[in-house]
């Protein structure tokens, strides 16, 4: 309501981006409403969905946009990073070619968002560490190198994806 609105001190945009089925559309619905959905469907276009968090005592309204990773149903990419100060760049450790395209969306990033962007680079589906094709160091490695903030989560067990945004957020603050 309208009171609450008073209330929020910043709004902060933040894009989740990366390659299609990676678990962009459930890292956020996991953060937004604690929600997961087994049979979730390619997202079109784009989605965004809030959450309005406390750091430092200040109520920060985070606006998380959500759009597809396959080309075909992007969205204007330029549109859809104007005004970011965050970015999710989302992989999946069990499928080694969504890592290997990440370096394209830092890329992407450079060439569209902000050059203050803070960006956290995320290993999603750790629960299905029997299924794991990208081993840990090298997304540290890579993370290090590229000047990016990571984690590992899973958007299925909730695990580290508050802890992730979070201190997304908090570097943006
Ligand atoms: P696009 O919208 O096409 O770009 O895909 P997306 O990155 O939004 O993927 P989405 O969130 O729709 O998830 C794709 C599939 O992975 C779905 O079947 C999810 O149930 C599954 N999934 C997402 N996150 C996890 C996770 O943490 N663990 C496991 N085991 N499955 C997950
Ligand atoms: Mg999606």
């Amino acid at each position: 309501n309208g009171e609450e609105e008073e209330k929020i001190d910043y709004v902060y945009k933040v894009v989740v981006i990366g390659d299609s089925a990676v678990g962009k559309s459930q890292i956020l619905s996991r953060f937004t409403k604690n929600e997961f959905c087994f049979d979730s469907k390619s997202t079109i276009g784009v989605e965004f969905q809030t959450r309005t968090v406390s750091i430092n005592s200040k109520l920060i309204k985070a606006q998380i946009w959500d759009t597809a990773g396959q080309e075909r149903y992007r969205a204007v990419t330029s549109a859809y990073y104007r005004g970011a100060l965050g970015a999710m760049l989302v992989y999946d450790i069990t499928k080694r070619q969504t890592f290997d395209h990440v370096a394209r969306w830092v890329e992407e990033l450079r060439a569209h968002a902000d050059s203050s962007i803070v960006i956290m680079l995320i290993g999603n589906k750790s629960d299905l560490v029997d299924q794991r094709a990208v081993p840990i160091e090298d997304a540290i490695e890579f993370a290090e190198n590229q000047g990016l903030f990571f984690s590992e989560t899973s958007a299925l067990s909730g695990d580290n994806v508050d802890t992730a945004f979070l201190k997304l957020l908090d570097e943006i603050y």
